[in-house]
């Protein structure tokens, strides 16, 4: 079963409180999301394994950590997860960038694939799906799926607020696959919206309703 990680750093959780508020303007909601991004990055990274090689210092050799394994991509869900790249990439920045863009229909809430652009070496690394809202959880689960038949199977969740609902969804359809989070709400209401959530992310992160 799929791992569950609660991002509970007191900066983020604070930050979080201001994502939150209604009154938050898009410039303020746009820097905390950018912010909460690198305080996860940090987290999601904290078990990449770690090669010792020598380096000299000024006064005698060491033996040193470097990061090894796999190399890191980055895949936001289109729109909103744009809103969560520069901020890992702060922490990250040879990781590679791929985009998918997905956008539930109102009515029905099912995610309707528009675009997908991937890293040609995709297969080969470690990547990283990245949405601020976790709700029904069919756009997460509608990514992954897009990843595996191209042939990728090292896969992480990244999302700032997840309902318990699309939790339970991701993990009964992948898994394997690691989901981490800030927060977990308490439900998700009629329209699919996350219960107390932020409202709908992509408009707030780009000033659009
Ligand atoms: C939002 C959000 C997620 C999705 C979550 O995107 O950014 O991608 O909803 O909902 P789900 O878990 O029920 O699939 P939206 O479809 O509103 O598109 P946008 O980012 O372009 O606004
Ligand atoms: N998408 C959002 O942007 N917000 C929600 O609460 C649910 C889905």
């Amino acid at each position: 079963m799929s791992k569950l990680v609660i991002c509970d750093h007191p900066l983020i959780q604070h930050k979080l409180t201001f994502i939150r508020d209604k009154e938050t303007n898009t410039k303020d909601f746009r820097e905390l999301v950018d912010e909460v991004a690198t305080l996860m990055a940090y987290e999601i990274t904290r078990h990449i394994p770690l090669d010792t090689i020598k380096v000299e210092t000024p006064v005698a050799i060491a033996d040193a950590k470097i990061v090894s394994g796999r190399m890191l991509g980055l895949v936001p869900i289109l729109r909103a997860g744009l809103g969560m790249v520069d901020g890992i990439l702060k922490l990250i920045p040879s990781a590679k960038v791929g985009h998918i863009g997905l956008a539930r229909d109102h009515e029905t809430l099912k995610p309707m694939e528009y675009y997908i652009n991937l890293p040609t070496d995709a297969k080969e690394r470690l990547l990283i799906v990245i949405d601020p809202m976790l709700a029904t959880g069919g756009s997460a689960i509608a990514a992954i799926n897009s990843l595996k038949q191209r042939g990728c199977d090292h896969i992480k969740l990244m999302c700032l607020i997840a309902a318990p609902e699309g939790v339970k969804a991701v993990q009964d359809a992948h898994p394997d696959i690691d989901i981490y989070i800030a927060a977990l709400d308490e439900r998700l209401d009629e329209r699919g919206y996350i219960i107390p959530g932020l409202g709908d992310a992509g408009d707030r992160m780009f000033g659009t309703n």
